[in-house]
């Protein structure tokens, strides 16, 4: 059975003042069965271990490197990750994609890094605007998830976001008959690529996500949870989206 997961990706937002919205989060916490996550900026990670100390909160980062470690500036490892706090890794955002030119192999290949290191990869595909005009938003995610996923991927290592790339931080979000196509199709690649272990990895719709399109969304079939960007900054907005999904 794939997990619920409320994940939230801070990108290149917060510094230590954050702990006050963290400290507001918390007491949804004990309240709620869903697993929930947050991916602040590398720089929190270790802070936000301490905030959150005693709590069923998550942390993970929101890239690694393929390589353990070495001449590689700027960068960070997934061994370096699970010595700050984190047991999570988001991958193959569509961010990382177009600002750093990631490509499937590289997704790939760091995948299989943070599966050695003993996190969980959260893998992210998504068609961009172009691509699903022109038809092609089922083929361009078949595609990402054949060529960026490693052997040994498990629902316990690995989760999958959906992330139409237009409907990230735009406000814009697809219909639900579109997530609902996207993510059967998802699930149909994924029970092909990996047989019965398909079945048990959770899929996460991206792009806009807010308090109030999240039940919504949650009510679509093979829609596991979530990955949100903007609305996991505050924790009334992130609340909202947890407590969706623990009664979806
Ligand atoms: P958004 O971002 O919720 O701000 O649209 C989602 C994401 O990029 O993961």
């Amino acid at each position: 059975m794939p997990k619920k997961l409320a994940a939230g990706n801070w990108k290149m937002n917060g510094s230590s003042a954050s702990a006050s919205e963290i400290a507001a989060l918390l007491p949804v916490l004990p309240n709620v069965s869903c697993q929930v996550l947050l991916c602040p900026p590398a720089t929190l990670v270790t802070s936000m271990k301490n905030w959150t100390e005693g709590s069923s909160l998550l942390i993970g980062g929101q890239d690694c490197h393929a390589n353990e470690s070495g001449a590689h500036t700027g960068d960070i490892s997934a061994p370096m990750l699970v010595d700050a706090g984190a047991t999570h890794v988001i991958l193959g955002h569509s961010e990382r994609r177009s600002d750093h030119g990631e490509t499937d192999a590289m997704v790939k290949a760091k995948t299989m890094a943070a599966h050695a290191a003993g996190l969980v990869a959260v893998v992210c595909v998504g068609e961009t605007e172009a691509e699903r005009d022109a038809g092609r938003a089922l083929d361009v995610v078949g595609s990402q998830i054949a060529g960026s996923l490693p052997d040994g991927v498990t629902g316990d290592n690995t989760v999958i976001a959906y992330e139409p790339v237009w409907a990230i931080g735009t406000g814009r979000t697809p219909t639900l008959e579109q997530i609902g196509e996207v993510h059967d199709f998802l699930r149909e690649a994924l029970d092909q690529q990996l047989g019965a272990e398909g079945a048990n990895l959770s899929l996460l719709y991206g792009g806009s996500v807010k308090p109030g399109n999240a039940s919504d969304i949650f009510a679509v079939a093979n829609v596991d949870g979530a990955l949100v960007g903007g609305a996991s900054l505050k924790a009334s907005d992130f609340s909202g989206i947890i407590k969706a999904l623990d009664a979806a």
